[in-house]
């Protein structure tokens, strides 16, 4: 089976089509570079050919880039080596002696655009599924066929660091405008207009040289040492500012960029190949591309474990409660192509429901990533209403009405008498149990949880909850609605808290506990921001709402009475501090934005912020992250997740614990299980019974294992568990 079609046309146009067999994508293997090797020696020698035209055989993807599981096969000795082959094959590409032409039909990603850039020209389809760029940093590695190289003599300094340190996808538009490629092409004639360029190309000699035009003061900063120092110092600053320092990818990236400007093409490739192996292999690497793999392992998953089991379509929505997060869902699925239909109490909620979508929307209208046009085409799915009309036409109606119990059994039974039929209801509460709310449901089985985080539009991450009588189809569907709604679902058992926010109870409730025993708010917060989390637990708390917050906590601590205790956060709400909405919490909000921390906080906690830090940080930070470990390990003894990878996954999607770690159980396994033991026991000792380890670290630690490979034996190049 070939993955590649090569026909000769009279005029001496060349067209050369990727369509690889059995897959959906075109993606760049070993395999398919030897293929590919053997069609260019055959082109190069084809007296018949004048210029060629590369496209895909794939309705919506040119090609999605290297082939990621050959990632786990290859040695940190072999990487460069591995680099240097994909370079001289799209050396190879780049020296054909007549034009080339790179027809981008959909996505083009990685190693994929590095392909494109080795032809001399390339036109892309403005199809809203074309997208092109670099996500290699994402996965801890830098573009090394070639592309650190050819992006930034093509589209200049800039342009370049830009797309390669961020991991940006870019549509065709915006492409042209930085000269990534030569036209955007509407979709409807694309592929028409690719063959008569290519056509009109025929003949004339190789494309010379050249630099895309970019606005005069960047391209007189390039033009000089001094200019060039400036663009890289800068991209240093950006990269630390927003990384923390944490993933070596985008630093080596702008070493390579730099040392290589200027070089002749082959002593640049040698540079880029040599240095890929600084960061292949390491540990954050290996952490992210098992982030990847556990990702895309759920785009498999059902939800379910038998295989027989569909999940049912869902066409439209419902959604009861337009609040914060009820708006937030409605405008999430209106955003993805579904019609969704809500309900209130009160004409003003319904209205701050759809102002609150509107409000998302124009964001993005802003930032130009949606025109004017789509807006109005996204407002038009979404309706409201008073009462259940149409909602029995929505296969899943979710609940979002506010956490309190005798209210969720009363909108249930009030939904089941109106709708009938074999719809699903889903709760998104965030602490009360499904099976409290389903106790007196007519169809129980058709009750489950789908708990989004807040906000609804950017946290990653839907909790599916599994009510002990929810039925398999209701699992698959709420779970199969969650990934077409572009979120990364993960099946929970019904236990208090669930699984993320039971995590973050003990995490947040010691943050404020250390607080009151004289820590400044901001060196909490700090801690764990240097650490890599997005936001520290106290300025967390603050955007939660500190209310929220602690009825949440009344429901853990009732259920995990020896361990989870309360902070003492209640002190603040009672003194109206209820964080960022209320513009007050442990910090200031002036304007919506957070400010210096509270004097009124500290009195409301009846805390003195100590001269002399009370604790190093080193303490801060074990009280701080082993609480989390600890309570993860009872929810895997306690079966709320099936597997130490699935808490990984939550943790990084759902709270931004720092992906670079692999997730809150793989930065304990680096720990090592010992150690983290010893260390919860000396907590114990100094600070209480809370931080006693759970039995499974108990036992892990003696029997010389980790939370990812529990008999002990390295993992070495990880997958995803
Ligand atoms: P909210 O107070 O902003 O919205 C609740 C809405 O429900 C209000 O508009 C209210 O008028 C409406 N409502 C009350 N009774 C109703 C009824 N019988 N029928 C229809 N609508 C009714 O509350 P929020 O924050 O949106 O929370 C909703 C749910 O989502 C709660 O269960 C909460 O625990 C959960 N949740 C909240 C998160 C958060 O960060 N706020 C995060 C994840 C889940």
């Amino acid at each position: 089976m070939s993955a590649f079609r090569l026909d000769v046309a009279a005029d001496g146009l060349g067209v050369l089509t990727f369509d690889l067999p059995g897959e959906k994508v075109n993606k760049l293997s070993r395999e398919v570079f030897v293929e590919l090797a053997e069609v260019l020696v055959r082109l190069s020698q084809d007296p018949r050919v004048r210029s060629l035209l590369v496209r895909s055989g794939k309705p919506d993807v040119f090609i999605a880039g290297a082939d990621v599981k050959e990632f786990t096969r290859i040695g940190p000795d072999e990487i460069s080596a591995a680099s240097a082959r994909g370079q001289a094959l799209f050396e190879q590409l780049a020296r054909l002696p007549f034009p080339t032409i790179a027809a981008i039909n959909g996505v083009c990603l990685g190693g994929g655009t590095e392909f494109a850039l080795a032809c001399d020209y390339r036109v892309m389809s403005d199809a809203p599924t074309a997208r092109i760029g670099f996500p290699e940093v994402r996965l801890g590695i830098f573009p090394a066929w070639g592309g650190c190289v050819r992006l930034p003599r093509l589209i200049g300094l800039s342009a370049a660091l830009d797309l390669i340190l961020t991991g940006r996808q870019i549509d065709a538009r915006r492409a042209k405008r930085v000269g990534l490629v030569d036209e955007a092409v509407p979709q409807a004639i694309f592929e028409d207009f690719a063959r008569r360029f290519a056509s009109a190309k025929s003949g004339e000699g190789k494309r010379a040289s050249r630099r895309a035009r970019r606005p005069p003061l960047v391209s007189a900063l390039e033009a000089t040492p001094v200019g060039r120092r400036i663009i890289f110092q800068k991209a240093r600053k950006n990269v630390l500012a927003e990384t923390g320092g944490h993933y070596p990818a985008p630093l080596e990236a702008i070493a390579v960029i730099e040392e290589t400007w200027g070089l002749p093409i082959e002593a640049a490739l040698e540079v880029e190949s040599r240095r890929i192996a600084n960061v292949f292999g390491g540990e954050v690497q290996r952490n992210l591309l098992g982030l990847f793999f556990a990702t895309e392992q759920v785009k498999k998953e059902t939800g379910v474990n038998d295989p027989a089991v569909r999940p049912g379509e869902v066409r439209r929505m419902g959604v009861l409660g337009a609040g914060l997060m009820g708006g937030g869902i409605a405008q999430l699925a209106a955003d993805r192509g579904i019609p969704v239909r809500m309900k209130d109490v009160q004409p003003q909620a319904l209205a701050r429901g759809f102002a609150a979508a509107a409000a998302i929307l124009q964001e993005a209208v802003r930032k130009r990533r949606l025109t004017a046009r789509e807006m109005t085409i996204r407002m038009a799915r979404l309706s409201g209403t008073l009462d259940y009309s149409g909602f029995a036409q929505c296969e899943v109606t979710v609940e979002a009405v506010v956490e309190k119990l005798e209210v969720k059994r009363a909108v249930l039974a009030e939904w089941e008498h109106a709708v009938g039929g074999t719809a699903i209801f889903a709760s998104n509460t965030s602490t009360i149990p499904i099976g409290q709310i389903a106790a007196a449901a007519a169809s129980p089985d058709r009750v489950a949880g789908m708990h989004f985080f807040n906000p609804v539009h950017r946290m990653p991450l839907v909790e599916v909850i599994r009510g002990e009588k929810s039925s398999d189809e209701t699992i698959a569907t709420i779970f199969s609605l969650a990934k077409k709604l572009g979120k990364t679902p993960v099946v929970v058992a019904d236990l208090p808290g669930f699984l993320v926010n039971r995590i973050l109870a003990p995490y947040l409730s010691e943050a404020v506990r250390l607080v009151r025993e004289g820590c400044r708010i901001e060196d909490v917060d700090r801690v764990m921001t240097d650490f890599g989390m997005p936001v520290g637990p106290l300025a967390l708390l603050d955007d939660v709402g500190l209310d929220v917050a602690v009825k949440a906590g009344e429901v853990l601590q009732a259920a995990f009475r020896e361990r989870i205790k309360s902070g003492g956060d209640e002190a603040l709400v009672a003194a109206g501090r209820l964080g960022r909405k209320s513009g007050a919490g442990f910090y200031d909000y002036a304007g919506g934005k957070r400010g210096a921390p509270a004097r009124a906080a500290y009195e409301a906690l009846r805390a003195e912020p100590k001269p002399e830090p009370p604790f190093s940080d080193e303490v801060i930070e074990s009280r701080l992250l082993l609480p989390m470990v600890n309570e993860a390990a009872f929810c895997l003894e306690d079966g709320v997740v099936g597997s130490p990878g699935k808490v990984d996954l939550a943790m990084i999607l759902g709270t931004g614990f720092p992906p670079f770690t692999g997730g809150l159980l793989r930065w304990a396994d680096s720990l090592g299980l010992t150690r983290v033991r010893s260390l919860l026991e000396e907590l114990t000792g100094r600070f209480g019974p809370r931080f006693e380890p759970a039995r499974s670290i108990r036992r892990l630690a003696d029997e010389r294992g980790s939370f990812h490979s529990p008999a002990g034996v390295s993992t070495g190049a990880q997958a995803a568990s």
